[in-house]
């Protein structure tokens, strides 16, 4: 009796349903598609939404609308991570796990994972909490002990000298005493330059003669001038940035990588997507062929080595020894053996495990472009 009654219970439920949503067989989310059929294989795909998918796509969304962050919500220096918090694809307060970052920037602008992984980590590690596993995209100036008058301390993406450095195209230099938020008279620069050199628009031409024009202003206005190991190949990688992942994902032919001046606005002054925004349609972010169209073919340009100025203003000199874009394994073992050993001199426990575990991702993000001998500063596991 039992053996009949729950088949005929099951066909029942599967009745009913299937008349609600329109004929829809259940085919279990989790379910592996490996041995179906043509058929069954069309059949599933039919009821499947995808969650991973690489192409364009509408990311200025219902579940994703636009809201100014609020007194307590953190902001730094980049436009595309403001844009991610501003949007709710990061946490709206702009703290977030390296994890989180890394998603959201695939999910939002189709940053392709090296580079979102490379970014992350660098600034994970400078600027982030390895215990909590939590980086702020911007910071706060907190004080380090209870003393009121004690010492405080900046944190988070905002920190001069850390990911963030000099020579940015739209946000001024930490010396004149804003480096995160936006300039609209470096953003004016910016349109003129895109009239200038691109017809109006931000390609990888405008992207070249603004990135050296602006260490040039720096190096002539800014007695602590410095443009050393990643700061050096993440001032060239964001000068691409705008033309592969600010540009609508829907746009080919002669205006692919070419950015309209009100997109523009959009995202480097209020750090939100222009209406009904499409993210690019394959994972990018600066690569082997529009970093060299940045950096151009002139040695002799001022800023094509990395160095900084050393006895004020107008006195540059080329120092390659944090490493450049033109030596990754140097940043490298800068990076792992002077800088993050400098911060943490002597970790241990959680600590020094979840450091280990930082540089090996930061390592693997690397190790496809590059073959750099790994570090173990803190010992292996
Ligand atoms: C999601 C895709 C991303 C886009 C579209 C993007 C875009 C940009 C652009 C265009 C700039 C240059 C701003 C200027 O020079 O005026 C920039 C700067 C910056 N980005 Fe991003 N970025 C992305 C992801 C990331 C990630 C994953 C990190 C690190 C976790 C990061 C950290 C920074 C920082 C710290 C700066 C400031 C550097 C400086 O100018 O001093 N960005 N970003
Ligand atoms: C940028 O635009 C200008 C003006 O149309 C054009 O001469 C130049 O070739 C473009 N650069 C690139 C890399 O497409
Ligand atoms: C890394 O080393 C391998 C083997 O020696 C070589 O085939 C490869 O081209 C190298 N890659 C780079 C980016 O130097």
């Amino acid at each position: 009796m039992i053996e009949v009654s729950l088949p005929l219970k099951f066909v029942a439920l599967a009745i009913t349903v299937g008349t609600l949503v329109g004929n829809v067989i259940a085919f279990p989310e989790y379910q592996s598609l490996g041995g179906l059929s043509r058929r069954e294989m069309a059949e599933a795909m039919s009821k499947l939404t995808p969650r991973v998918y690489q192409g364009a796509k509408l990311v200025d969304d219902k579940d994703h609308p636009f809201r100014a962050p609020g007194p307590n919500d953190q902001r730094g220096p980049c436009p595309g991570l403001n844009t991610l918090a501003n949007h709710g694809y990061l946490p709206r307060d702009g703290v977030a796990t390296p994890s989180q970052i890394i998603s959201a920037s695939m999910a939002g602008f189709n940053m392709d994972i090296q580079a979102a992984k490379l970014a992350t980590y660098i600034g994970h590690l400078l600027d982030g909490n390895p215990v909590t596993d939590l980086l702020s995209i911007g910071g706060k100036t907190s004080r380090t002990g209870p003393d009121p008058k004690g010492p405080s301390k900046v944190s988070g993406l905002r920190t001069h000298g850390t990911f963030e450095g000099d020579a940015s195209m739209t946000r001024g230099d930490d010396f004149f005493g804003d480096n995160f938020n936006p300039n609209r008279k470096l953003f004016d620069q910016l349109k003129e330059f895109s009239k200038r050199y691109g017809g109006g628009y931000y390609n990888l031409t405008v992207a070249r003669e603004l990135r050296y024009h602006r260490i040039k202003q720096s190096i002539d206005t800014n007695p602590t001038f410095e443009l050393m190991g990643h700061r050096h190949f993440t001032a060239f990688s964001e000068a691409v940035f705008p033309t592969s992942m600010f540009v609508d994902g829907r746009v080919s032919g002669p205006l692919a990588a070419h950015l309209d001046m009100k997109p523009a606005e959009s995202f480097f002054m209020n750090m939100r997507y222009p209406r009904g925004f499409f993210r690019a349609s394959k994972p990018g972010s600066a690569d082997a062929e529009s970093i060299p169209v940045v950096l151009g073919n002139d040695p002799t340009r001022v800023g094509f080595q990395a160095g900084r100025n050393v006895r004020g203003v107008k006195t540059f000199v080329a120092d390659g020894s944090q490493g450049s874009l033109f030596s990754i394994c140097t940043f490298y073992e800068f990076f792992v053996g002077k800088r993050i050993k400098g911060i943490y001199p002597n970790p241990t426990g959680v600590l020094r495990r979840n450091l280990n575990m930082n540089l090996q991702f930061l390592f693997d993000s690397l190790s496809d472009q590059t073959n750099c001998t790994q570090m173990f500063p803190y010992g292996r596991d």
